[in-house]
């Protein structure tokens, strides 16, 4: 697997050092019990995590050699503690891996080793895939390791950061209206480096809908929950009812209301529920009640990537980030480094979609209505694991969220996960039929949206228990009515 262009040998340094410095940010506060944490089947020991890593990078930049032959690793033992592919998850914990100190010079062995081989060789088309790919795979799992904090209760990674003025944005209510028509859903050749999942851009149809400015809200998602959203069969899929009733979730997993007010566990402490942030830690179960309580649907991958990629007017060419090509800035999106936590979905205007969707790319992940699944032609890369195991039983989500590096996105990225997780950094945008040309409210969402344009105030900062119980109030005369598209 070679890359005809990409980054000189510079970047793919930089690139390796940036994910290592994070990897050790991450890490560095652990010890004793944290190293190892408690068995469950979706957080990985965080030792274990860290050397899987080294492990990795040594593998793919040191050890491959593209025939099928594989160099030994400079870690005795290393594919028997390391390897994802072979060593069931269950087994992680009793393993006996080297310690902390012992992991990071494992680590640091390796990457000295493959800047050495970049110094060397230069950035050729072998180092250009294996390095990105290195580095990907490391960002990947630091926004794991960022979520398994969350998890397990440790402290907040970056609470150093402040969201500025992207706290206080407020809401984003209302729908675009996007027309569809025939597009190419995927990456196209000359994209540079892309995932096997991505292969290759494919014409597809999508029909004219609407689609929400921004994701479902904190004050929305409680309007539903306090409207016995969890308690009502009728609004969930057999499966969805079915996790619900053997969790017993009657609300997003890290929720609880303490004197009438809805409070959420962040990390380490608990907090007042910002209410026009997006929802986050909910499942695709609990996106797909919702919006058959809101009368909206989730959007279809083909029209997600529709919303994010394409342009009013250019409806052959494809942006690769949602407010065109130019290079994610902390102006564009809350990605890694820029908040540290969710923001207000109406924060972060200079990324909007060339439709006008807001937060395509960051504060959440979106859940969308597939099943993560193989594009026509599709050959696995090398890294074989990485896709097909997972095709058929995992939705896919886009966007990224937080937590993602900017370098790793682009809008043909897709994600994937079990519909059951709530642990992972995900929420979701609705979507709705194309409305009557009268003007009438298309869904009932779009009636609750005008309604927490009503109630919102300056100054609100919690999401109170006065501000969920308007479900149903009219707006009064005189409020602020957002606009119910965009015409096109
Ligand atoms: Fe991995």
């Amino acid at each position: 697997m070679t890359l005809a262009a990409g980054p000189d040998a510079a970047t793919l340094c930089a690139m390796l050092h940036d994910a290592r410095a994070r990897t050790l940010a991450l890490a560095r506060d652990l010890s004793g019990e944290q190293l190892l944490g408690p068995r469950l089947s979706i957080v990985n020991p965080p030792l274990w995590e860290i050397g899987h890593l080294g492990w990795f990078q040594e593998h793919w930049c040191l050890r491959y050699e593209g025939d099928g032959r594989l160099r030994p690793s400079m870690l005795a033992h290393a594919d028997d503690f390391y390897n994802s592919a072979t060593v069931p998850h269950a087994t992680r914990w009793d393993l006996p891996l080297p310690d902390f100190d012992a992991t990071l010079g494992y680590l640091q062995r390796v990457l000295d080793r493959v800047l050495e081989r970049i110094d060397r060789e230069g950035a050729t088309e072998h180092l250009r895939y294996f390095a990105q790919l290195a580095a990907f795979h490391e960002e990947m799992h630091c926004e794991a390791f960022t979520y398994t904090r969350q998890t397990l209760g440790y402290a907040a990674p970056d609470r150093g950061r402040q969201a500025g003025a992207a706290a206080n944005a407020g809401a984003w209510p209302g729908d675009v209206e996007i027309p569809g028509g025939e597009f190419m859903l995927g990456a196209a050749p000359d994209t540079g480096f892309v995932f096997d999942n991505e292969k290759w851009a494919h014409a597809v149809e999508v029909r004219p809908f609407c689609m929400a400015r921004a994701p479902v809200t904190n004050v929305e998602f409680a309007a539903f929950v306090d409207d016995e959203g969890y308690r009502r069969r009728e609004l969930w899929s057999d499966a969805g009812w079915q996790w619900r009733e053997q969790t017993g979730a009657h609300a997003p997993v890290y929720w609880q209301k303490r004197d009438g007010e809805w409070l959420q566990r962040h990390y380490d402490t608990v907090v007042p529920i910002p209410p026009h942030h997006p929802v986050i830690h909910v499942n695709c179960y609990e996106a797909e009640a919702y919006c058959r309580w809101a009368g909206r649907r989730l959007p279809t991958e083909a029209e997600w990537e529709f919303a994010a990629a394409t342009t009013p007017g250019l409806a052959g060419c494809k942006r690769r980030h949602p407010w065109g090509d130019a290079a994610p800035s902390a102006r564009h999106a809350n990605l890694f480094g820029v908040v540290g936590a969710c923001a207000d979905v109406a924060a972060f205007a200079e990324g909007d979609s060339g439709w006008g969707c807001r937060q395509m790319f960051g504060n959440v992940w979106e859940w969308t209505a597939d099943w993560f699944g193989p594009y026509p032609g599709f050959e696995a890369d090398p890294y074989k694991e990485y896709s097909a195991p997972w095709f058929g039983d995992h939705k896919v989500l886009r966007g990224g969220c937080f937590a993602t590096r900017a370098g790793l996105l682009r809008t043909t990225w897709r994600n994937f996960y079990t519909p059951d997780r709530r642990d992972v950094f995900a929420g979701f945008r609705t979507c709705a039929p194309v409305p009557p040309s009268d003007g009438a409210p298309a869904s009932r969402e779009q009636g609750s949206r005008l309604r927490d344009a009503a109630v919102r105030e300056p100054g609100a900062a919690t999401l109170s228990a006065g501000a969920t119980s308007v479900s149903g109030v009219t707006p009064p005369e005189g409020a602020p009515v957002p606009p119910s598209g965009v015409a096109l």
